[in-house]
């Protein structure tokens, strides 16, 4: 049973679903490609082959889980709440010809319908920071994981240098809500995204976490300057 604030988030993400990829790819001047792809390679370099099962927490419209496939060789399974998000995925796997390679599933990613040690990989991608309590979501992926299993996160964080940061925080609330508004027809995603942003643990605190939810041997690599970065890490 979903808790009313993750009934406000399905409901705020559903709304937005059919404008999501082309804001994603124009607001970050499609840099987000480039970081989709450098977290799949983190994936990658932990397993895949054909006897892999990889887990793509909160898909939304499906571009991480695309660029799984063509990097990896693993099958997969990705997951989202919001059904308006899984339908544009599925149309999107059906002009790739990628439906039989990638298993849909609607579900919650804080009680997911799996059993303990399924995984050999688990990822999400600008998921974690939406959830009600980011902590039980990287629990829940601990528990979904084989032992040996990876957890790959990648989400925004906080710019390294000053100045960028300065710099970056000015786009991020005062021309990004602007720009999102206007194109999602939706007042607040837009103004929500810096808003959970500035709320979540940044690169050092977010690795912390990990430990504290059971995981081993965490990193993390900074993108674009620290705007976002990727964390991953290891089930004992
Ligand atoms: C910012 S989008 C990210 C989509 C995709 N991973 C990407 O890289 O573009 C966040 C997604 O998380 C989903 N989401 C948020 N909370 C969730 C939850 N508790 N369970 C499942 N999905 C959730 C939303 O429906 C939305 O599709």
């Amino acid at each position: 049973m979903l808790s009313p604030k993750a009934r406000q988030i399905r409901q705020m993400f559903s709304s937005i679903a059919p404008r999501y990829d082309l804001l994603n790819h124009l607001l970050s001047l499609n840099i987000d490609k480039s970081w989709r792809r450098r977290a799949v390679s983190v994936m990658a370099a932990a397993s895949s082959h054909p006897q892999c099962l990889w887990l793509d927490l909160c898909c939304g419209t499906g571009d991480l889980c695309l660029e799984m496939r063509r990097q990896g060789d693993a099958r997969i399974v990705a997951s989202d709440f919001s059904h308006p998000m899984l339908r544009l995925n599925l149309e999107k796997l059906r002009r790739r010809d990628a439906v039989r390679q990638i298993c849909l599933v609607e579900a919650d990613a804080l009680t997911l319908p799996f059993p303990a040690n399924t995984f050999d990989a688990v990822s999400i991608a600008f998921g974690l920071r939406n959830l009600e309590s980011p902590s039980s979501g990287l629990t829940e992926m601990h528990r979904v994981l084989k032992p040996g299993g990876r957890v790959v996160v990648l989400e925004f964080s906080k710019p390294t240098s000053k100045f960028f940061d300065q710099l970056f925080q000015w786009y991020f609330f005062n021309i990004l809500p602007r720009i999102g508004a206007a194109l999602s027809n939706h007042d607040q995603a837009y103004s929500y995204l810096p808003e959970s942003v500035s709320h979540f643990p940044d690169q050092a605190e977010l690795a912390k976490m990990f430990g504290t939810c059971g995981f081993d041997n965490v990193s993390y690599l900074n993108l674009t300057g620290g705007i976002a970065a990727i964390h991953w890490a290891e089930k004992k």
